[in-house]
């Protein structure tokens, strides 16, 4: 008897430890059977990247780009192995355009903001939390979005907050935030490889994260005064 599948094959792209990466990989490795999604290609820019130690220990291919800015050769790699969903999880590169276009809706990039607050080139990393905080803004969160062709530009899909406290330092709101990005990012890649939550022709997200999540957005965890 065939059996018929409607699994996403999940792309992800690392600059960095993969600390988003190994819950991508876990999320989709354990717990219910019926995941939507499952990783079958991590790529880097950087030879050196813990990301690509951590898909090779779980038996996912490795792919290392030789050159990052050639479109050309990432798209063959991606088609090579049939990938459906192209993941950025601390990746630090622009994707050439190439690339975004043939993966239009089919891409997420996750943010540690929300977004369009503390986004654009150069925030990444430990420049994020250092604004947050210079800001005197008393929530931060995590955003993850699809990717166009503008860094931290594209659709939302869909959002978390996180609060700052009055004795943060951007390496413990850094860590918070990284809490919340390892629970949070895999559920809204899974709602996005079983078609929840999509992009419309007007480039707008449509759908959210489904009820039985954690993340669903309840009526009862919304605080509003009375009218
Ligand atoms: C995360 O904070 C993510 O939001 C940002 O880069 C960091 C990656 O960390 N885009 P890791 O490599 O997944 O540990």
């Amino acid at each position: 008897m065939r059996v018929i599948t409607n699994v996403s094959r999940i792309a992800v792209l690392a600059s960095g430890g993969g600390s988003n990466l190994q819950s991508i990989i876990d999320h989709f490795r354990t717990g219910p059977a019926n995941k939507a999604g499952t990783v079958v290609l991590v790529g880097s820019n950087r030879a050196d990247a813990g990301a690509l130690n951590r898909a090779r220990s779980a038996g996912i291919t490795a792919h290392v780009m030789t050159d990052f800015t050639d479109g050309g050769a990432l798209l063959l790699a991606l088609r090579a192995a049939n990938v459906d969903l192209l993941v950025l999880a601390g990746y630090l590169r622009l994707v050439p355009d190439k690339v975004v276009h043939a993966f239009a809706g089919r891409m997420l990039n996750v943010h540690p903001s929300m977004l369009p607050a503390f986004g654009g080139h150069g925030m990444y990393g430990e420049r994020v939390h250092t604004a947050v905080i210079a800001s005197g803004a008393k929530f931060t969160g995590v955003t993850v979005h699809f990717v166009n062709e503008a860094f931290d530009q594209g659709p939302i899909a869909a959002q978390w907050p996180v609060p700052v406290l009055a004795n943060d330092t951007p390496q413990t709101l850094a860590a918070r935030v990284l809490r919340i990005e390892h629970v949070f990012f895999p559920a809204v890649i899974e709602a996005v490889a079983s078609g929840a939550i999509t992009v419309d022709a007007d480039n707008r997200t449509v759908g959210s994260i489904p009820a039985h999540s954690p993340f669903a957005v309840r009526d009862a965890q919304l605080f509003f005064p009375p009218a």
